[in-house]
């Protein structure tokens, strides 16, 4: 990753979004396409923002994390990643138990990268995972998304105390303000996972599960193989779910590897 301090010019610029004083942009960049974020404002939270997420991406490399190519204080710079997100995947179709298990799989490999650099991302959705190609298979995601996220090594949290990310996603102790519990990101996963083999997220009423007034779960969705796995991630005591992203993405390649054979007759 690149560290510049003049602002890198950007050739054949695309605007995609404009979203809380940043500006999301596709264009060319010393002959790649690359997806910009550049921050448009100076108002200081915005600003506090922008630069805890380049300075989380920039200690991150793993083959299924988009990484950071360049930052200068008000770009961070991506490769363009052609193929949408997985939630567009979903919206064409829930997805047949094999693909589903093996989105979650790659996932939760990015997700292994994350915690062992003290990284909890404390976002992670079908919206903040591309699929290179548009291909639902484990070796085709690419996480993204660090505006969230907690990092043991960055000395103050600047989402202490908040109640930020997605309510449909969000643990209960997320939403209690519990910040850098990796356990959070395995609860996220739990959804993502149902998210996709059923097309939509486990709780209509979210916030009425994360507050405790109600347990009305929709029906688990796939081969009751999967159940299991689901059941343990969707814990709501964090010491009830998988201790690991390693050990949840064992149980689920356990799981696969179990249905593999049934799935290639149909
Ligand atoms: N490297 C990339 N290549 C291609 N598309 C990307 C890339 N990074 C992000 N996107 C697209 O831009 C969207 C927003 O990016 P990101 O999630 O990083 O920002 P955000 O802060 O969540 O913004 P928003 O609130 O608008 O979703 C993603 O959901 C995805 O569609
Ligand atoms: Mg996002």
């Amino acid at each position: 990753m690149q560290d510049f301090r003049v602002a890198q010019t950007i050739e054949r610029r695309r605007v995609l979004a404009t979203r809380g004083g940043v500006q999301s942009e596709v264009g060319e960049w010393r002959g790649q396409t690359v997806f910009v974020k550049t921050l448009l404002t100076a108002e200081p939270e915005a600003t506090l923002r922008f630069a805890h997420e380049g300075g989380i991406a920039a200690g991150l490399s793993h083959p299924l994390v988009v990484p950071l190519l360049a930052r200068t204080p008000r770009q961070l710079i991506f490769p363009f990643v052609p193929g949408g997100t997985l939630r567009e995947v979903i919206e064409a179709s829930p997805l047949p138990a094999g693909a589903a298990l093996c989105v979650a799989t790659g996932v939760l490999r990015a997700v292994e990268h994350l915690h062992a650099c003290g990284v909890t991302h404390h976002d992670l959705k079908p919206e903040n995972v591309l699929l290179h190609g548009g291909r639902a298979r484990g070796d085709a995601v690419r996480l993204i998304d660090f505006g969230m996220s907690h990092s043991r090594a960055l000395g103050t949290d600047i989402h202490d105390g908040t109640r930020m990310g997605t309510p449909h996603f969000m643990a209960p102790e997320q939403f209690r303000g519990v910040r850098g519990d990796p356990r959070s990101d395995l609860y996220s996963v739990g959804v993502l996972l149902f998210d996709c083999l059923a097309g939509s997220p486990p709780y209509e009423d979210a916030l009425g599960w994360l507050v405790g007034i109600h347990e009305d779960c929709a029906p688990l969705p796939g081969p009751p193989e999967v159940h299991p796995v689901l059941r343990a991630a969707l814990q709501r005591d964090p010491e009830a779910r998988p201790a690991t992203a390693g050990e949840m993405r064992a149980a689920l390649e356990k799981t696969w590897n179990t249905l593999r054979p049934a799935a290639a007759w149909d």
